[in-house]
């Protein structure tokens, strides 16, 4: 249990609505190995209890998520055992889920801060907000079936200039390539956030899951193998010469400034 992950089920909405809250804001909400699983313990109960109709994920103003934890990208990089980590168990509960997740952004989302939202059902963010996926500049490649679910989602151009090239996207950028769902202003970003999964949340649920399966039914079983796919690559790459260069290049930029 990583007490920079914050997660709750507020009365206001009967216990309905979950959500969890990456809080690690001195890091950029970076996420570690404990992180990932508080959000995954989080993501299979909430699943699995009636009382919960809707996920959340939120991270703090100004800052979504600046992705995986650099340290530990770096100390799989020297274990070569991120098969066994919580990353993989994350992903694969992102993928599985069986109730609407609606993700509020404020800021910058990096990496699986980005690709998550392939499997969000609704994904609101403020205008500075923006999505990066800097997977080939640290010699690694897309997850959490993005290779599959981006060009699906945004076209092979689209997908190549985020996954691959690694530009950055820009809040409307996003919205135009049906990444996001809606763009609001950082003030009222939570609050319409968690106001949206609310109003999801008192639907009947039965019919709100069974809707969910429908839309993404096609895609679930495809996107299970395709992360796999890419963990196993991804793997690989962590532990190739050039990515632990890139770590240790973070990591000393750190270290110097
Ligand atoms: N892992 C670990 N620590 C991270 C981090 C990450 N992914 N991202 C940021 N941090 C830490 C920084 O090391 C710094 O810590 P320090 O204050 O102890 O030195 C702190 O968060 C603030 O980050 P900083 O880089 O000083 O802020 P910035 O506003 O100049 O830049 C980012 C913010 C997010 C653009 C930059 O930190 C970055 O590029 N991070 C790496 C993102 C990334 O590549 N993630 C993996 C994707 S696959």
């Amino acid at each position: 249990m990583s007490e920079r992950i914050l997660v709750e089920r507020p009365e206001a909405h009967g216990g309905t609505v979950q959500i969890i809250r990456f809080n690690r804001p001195e890091k950029k909400n970076a996420f570690t190995q404990a992180m990932y699983g508080t959000m995954v313990d989080a993501l299979v109960s909430g699943d699995e209890d009636d009382s919960v109709h809707v996920h959340v994920m939120l991270g703090t103003p100004g800052c979504f998520t600046a992705g995986n934890d650099m340290q530990d990208f770096l100390n799989y990089a020297i274990s070569g055992r991120i098969a066994e980590g919580e990353v993989s168990k994350f992903l694969l509960a992102l993928a599985s889920l069986k109730k609407p997740l609606i993700t509020g952004v404020d800021g910058l989302a990096i990496g699986v801060g980005t690709t998550m939202h392939f499997h969000a059902d609704m994904t609101f963010a403020s205008p500075r907000s923006e999505f990066r996926t800097p997977f080939v500049d640290l010699a690694l490649v897309p997850e959490a079936a993005s290779s599959l679910l981006g060009p699906m989602v945004m076209g092979n151009q689209r997908a190549f200039a985020m996954l691959a090239a690694g530009i950055g996207f820009s809040a409307l950028e996003a919205k135009e390539a049906g990444l996001i769902y809606k763009i609001v202003e950082e003030d009222v970003l939570e609050a319409e956030t968690i106001a949206a999964a609310a109003a999801l949340a008192s639907k009947p649920p039965q019919a709100v899951q069974i809707s969910r399966d429908l839309l993404r039914r096609g895609m679930r079983d495809a996107s299970i193998e395709r992360l796999r796919e890419e963990s196993a690559i991804f793997g690989e790459r962590l532990g190739s010469p050039e990515a632990r260069a890139a770590f240790e290049a973070f990591m000393a930029r750190k270290k110097a400034s």
